[in-house]
């Protein structure tokens, strides 16, 4: 039987959790609405597409994964089936493998299975979203002599925890897959790929995916999406701020339009506003006015030539050790060592 003091002593353990985790909640919320009001006074106006990945969006976002249109899964599923037993063969000594924006874990799985490794293996998921952490989770943890373990902390913060814990043995290969890279800005780019790059001991390895650039027309079917996921993913961030902010988005009242920037070589993900409207977002204090045609930039996807990618990487000091490029869907993988 529980003594009475320890129930008192759980207990409180328990409210304290609790606490903590609400005043997470919190700070979350507060950075969120200041970043909102922030950034849709700016011009253009714009909303970060990190805040696309809660349970809605994420789930919306595996939904898109699976659009024939969105070539990016099928081909690197196909490099990876393709070059896994190169890859690892690369990585003798590889003991962990640590994931930067981990999705459904379906892919990595594909790698260590093709690594043919007998050996324990570590993988060590980093991933703003719970929903992702918990499908990737479940997909690693039925693998033989895979232990996972999971980091709920943006890209930089969760690489550094995780390569704290590191076991002094064996060498590490961080991910970052899916051209997660295309939606940061070239020059966000470069800091995270050299944040990675210091990371990185010798013997170690990084392994990207980028999506190449392509006819305009692919892109515009990737992005435009006929079946309509992707406008959906797209006004789920307006969701996102009426149910989390108090806000008043009409969804009905804006078009989700998809642009080819020839120039910048990216994909701009747009909200067009279809009418003269005005919104209110209490909890981020704001008073929106938007005439009709007036956008709001929700998200950048850049695409890369096979030579620019590596030029990136280098610029953040990594060395290229292989590459591998799917030439219909055109997409890369590209392994780097520090
Ligand atoms: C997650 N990220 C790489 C996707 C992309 O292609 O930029 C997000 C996405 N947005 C619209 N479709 C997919």
């Amino acid at each position: 039987m529980i003594a009475p003091a320890e129930l008192r002593h759980l207990a409180s353990r328990r409210a304290a959790a609790g606490d903590a985790r609400r005043e997470l909640v919190a700070d979350a919320r507060s950075a969120f609405a200041a970043d909102v009001r922030r950034d849709l006074q700016r011009r253009p106006r714009q909303l970060q597409a990190k805040y696309f990945y809660d349970a809605l969006g994420s789930q919306l976002f595996e939904a898109i994964c699976q659009l024939p249109w969105y070539r990016i899964p099928s081909a690197e599923r196909a490099l990876l089936e393709a070059h896994a037993e190169a890859i690892g063969g690369l990585l003798p000594e590889l003991a962990t493998i640590v994931e930067l924006g981990c999705g459904s874990g379906a892919k990595l799985a594909l790698l260590v299975e093709g690594m043919r490794r007998a050996g324990p293996m570590l993988v060590r998921l980093v991933d703003i979203s719970a929903t992702a952490l918990e499908l990737s989770a479940r997909t690693l943890g039925r693998l033989p002599g895979v232990s996972v373990v999971g980091h709920r902390a943006p890209f930089g913060p969760g690489l550094r925890d995780a390569v704290t814990r590191r076991s002094a043995q064996g060498s590490m290969l961080v991910l970052f897959l899916g051209s997660n890279i295309g939606n940061f800005h070239p020059t966000s780019a470069i800091a995270l790929l050299r944040e990675v790059r210091d990371c990185l001991r010798p013997g170690d390895g990084f392994l990207l995916g980028a999506d190449l650039v392509k006819p305009e027309e692919e892109l515009l079917l990737a992005y435009g999406d006929p079946v309509g996921v992707t406008a959906a993913f797209n006004k789920s961030l307006l969701e996102r701020i009426n149910r989390e902010l108090g806000g008043d988005f009409d969804l009905d009242a804006f078009d989700h339009v998809p642009r080819w920037n020839a120039e910048r070589l990216r994909m701009e993900s747009h909200l067009v506003s279809r009418r003269d409207q005005i919104v209110r977002v209490p909890l981020a204090d704001l008073v929106l006015p938007l005439r009709a045609g007036e956008s709001i930039w929700t998200e950048s996807s850049y695409k890369y030539e096979p030579d620019g990618l590596v030029a990136l990487a280098r610029a953040a000091g990594l060395v290229c050790r292989g590459r591998w490029i799917e030439p219909s869907a055109r997409f890369a993988l590209a392994l780097f060592a520090g």
